[in-house]
């Protein structure tokens, strides 16, 4: 049987929702043409190859990738294992058409759907993993809890989650007394271009760095065994991979 190239978008957003604000992913709507070139020179492929690796996808899996913005990590997790059944979810229209474009260029399926981290479009424990780069720094804290929850409830028992974002515990202890590590919305943002910092730093969804949160986050969610399992260090700081598994 030949395989699927169906790349669609789907807008799963409410009238409500349709006016939430969100930070978008280069921290303004007119930077976007520019993330792939911003991130590339960053170095995030390798993390998001690492995340595909840490999350062990095999063929014919759900998965899930939230705040998939341009949808790289939802390319990599697709070139790595190119018979998973893959859905991004990003609340920006603009990214999701990138990441459509990009999916049709490499002849592969892709659903994309424009929402919000907090309502995982998934029927209760269908998926066998839920997928996350560099995007819950982007989510309230009300957000980021309520995507942790709705995480559990998408994913089959034994499924798993593993995000890559800035901070980590052990960044925390190792960066002690290191002035290019900080922690706080400046070190949150320094994917970006300078000039943009402090202006996305004083957005009402501004960005963070969660320090030890996504395992607080997971753990307080319901999820077993979460913890960090690998670091990074980039140009725009030190980045922590989390997983944990759907009891
Ligand atoms: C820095 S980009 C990361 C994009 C992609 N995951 C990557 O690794 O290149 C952050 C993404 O989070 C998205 N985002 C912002 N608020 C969000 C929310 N509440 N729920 C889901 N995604 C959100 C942004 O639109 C943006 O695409």
């Amino acid at each position: 049987m030949a395989a699927s190239t169906d790349v669609r978008i789907i807008d799963q957003r409410t009238p409500q929702e349709r006016e939430r604000p969100f930070l978008p992913g280069a921290g303004k709507t007119w930077l976007l043409p520019f993330y792939d070139a911003f991130t590339r020179v960053g170095g995030v492929r390798a993390l998001h190859e690492r995340a595909v690796e840490l999350a062990g996808i095999e063929p014919g899996q759900a998965v899930a990738d939230i705040g998939c913005g341009t949808g790289n990590l939802s390319l990599a997790v697709l070139a790595a294992q190119p018979g998973a059944r893959v859905t991004g979810l990003d609340p920006d229209g603009a990214a999701l058409r990138r990441a459509a474009r990009k999916a049709r260029r490499r002849g592969v399926a892709l659903t994309l759907v424009q929402g919000y981290a907090d309502r995982i479009p998934a029927q209760d424990a269908s998926l066998d993993h839920v997928v996350s780069s560099l995007a819950l720094h982007h989510v309230d804290d009300d957000g980021r809890s309520a995507f942790a929850r709705d995480a559990l409830r998408a994913l089959r028992p034994g499924g798993r989650v593993t995000i890559v974002d800035f901070g980590g515990l052990s960044s925390n202890a190792e960066d002690a007394g290191n002035p290019t590590h900080g922690h706080g919305p400046a070190h949150a943002l320094r994917h970006l271009p300078r000039p943009m910092r402090s202006r996305v730093a004083h957005s009402p969804v501004a960005a963070r760095d969660h320090g030890d949160g996504i395992v607080a986050l997971l753990a307080e969610a319901g999820f077993s065994d979460a913890g960090e399992v690998a670091h990074a260090d980039r140009r725009f700081g030190r980045v922590t991979f989390v997983q944990a598994t759907r009891p």
